[in-house]
């Protein structure tokens, strides 16, 4: 669904993304594991064209996107749940719900809406309200109900779990089983690598810019050398 193949990324002189190759099969929960800095978040935003790549390529379902613009490859089927949520904590929740529909031209945006809130009751309850007075993890929520609302076929994940309390992280990942057993394939950067991989089909280790392993999510969970750098030995 998703080929990656040579990606180079830089931000000036600092290379963020060295040769990068992976791929995301339809249906696949794909895992990204890496420490604070590693070029997660660099990944995630040139799939969504919000960075371009100096060399490389990316292909979503048999088309080049790389010199696509951002908002049509949203349009294309891939919307994403940004790191630190970014919802617009001015506006209300169902005003940034309509937001992440903003592609859509069909007229099933609002019963799409219901039928997610169905999904997070939560959401549903503030829907009136100021999206800045609901808690971290109902934000995080809100985030990825909002990226859901473009009906995207690949969905990108950029640290779902990060600052929230441990009952909030299992809700998030409770969400991502959810979603994947509804078909929605998803592309997740996690520094919560314990979760993240029980929660992969494959993952893909990044340190500083490269691939440096990838396997199933289980392999890697027993894997000696993620053991040690990224499960606490
Ligand atoms: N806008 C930017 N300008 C310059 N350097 C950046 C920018 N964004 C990220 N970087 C650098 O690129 C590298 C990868 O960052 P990032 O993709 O945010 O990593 P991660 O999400 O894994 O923490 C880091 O060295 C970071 O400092
Ligand atoms: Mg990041």
């Amino acid at each position: 669904m998703l080929k990656i193949e040579g990606l180079n990324v830089f931000y000036g002189a600092i290379q963020a993304l060295n040769d990068v190759t992976l791929e995301v099969n339809e249906g696949e929960v794909v895992s990204i594991i890496g420490s604070n800095g590693a070029g997660k978040s660099t990944l995630l935003r040139t799939i969504s064209g919000l960075v371009r790549p100096r060399t490389g390529s990316i292909t979503f379902e048999g088309q080049e996107i790389t010199t696509v613009s951002p908002d049509r490859i949203v349009q294309m089927g891939i919307s994403q749940s940004p790191e630190g949520r970014r919802i617009f904590t001015n506006m209300s929740v169902h005003e940034n719900l309509q937001l992440g529909a903003f592609t859509r031209r069909d007229s099933e945006v609002e019963s799409d809406m219901n039928k997610f809130l169905d999904r997070f009751p939560r959401v549903r309850e503030r829907l009136n309200q100021n999206a800045g007075t609901m808690s971290g993890g109902e934000q995080q929520m809100l985030a990825i109900c909002r990226a859901l609302m473009s009906r995207p076929r690949l969905l990108l994940l950029d640290e779902p779990s990060m600052g929230l309390a441990p009952n909030l992280v299992t809700e998030i990942f409770n969400v991502i089983n959810y979603l994947h057993s509804e078909g929605v394939t998803i592309l997740l950067v996690e520094q919560n690598a314990v979760r993240a991989l029980e929660v992969a089909d494959r993952a893909y280790v990044l340190e500083t810019g490269n691939i440096v392993l990838s396997d199933t999510g289980k392999a890697l969970l027993t894997n000696p050398k993620v053991k040690e750098a990224y499960l606490g030995g």
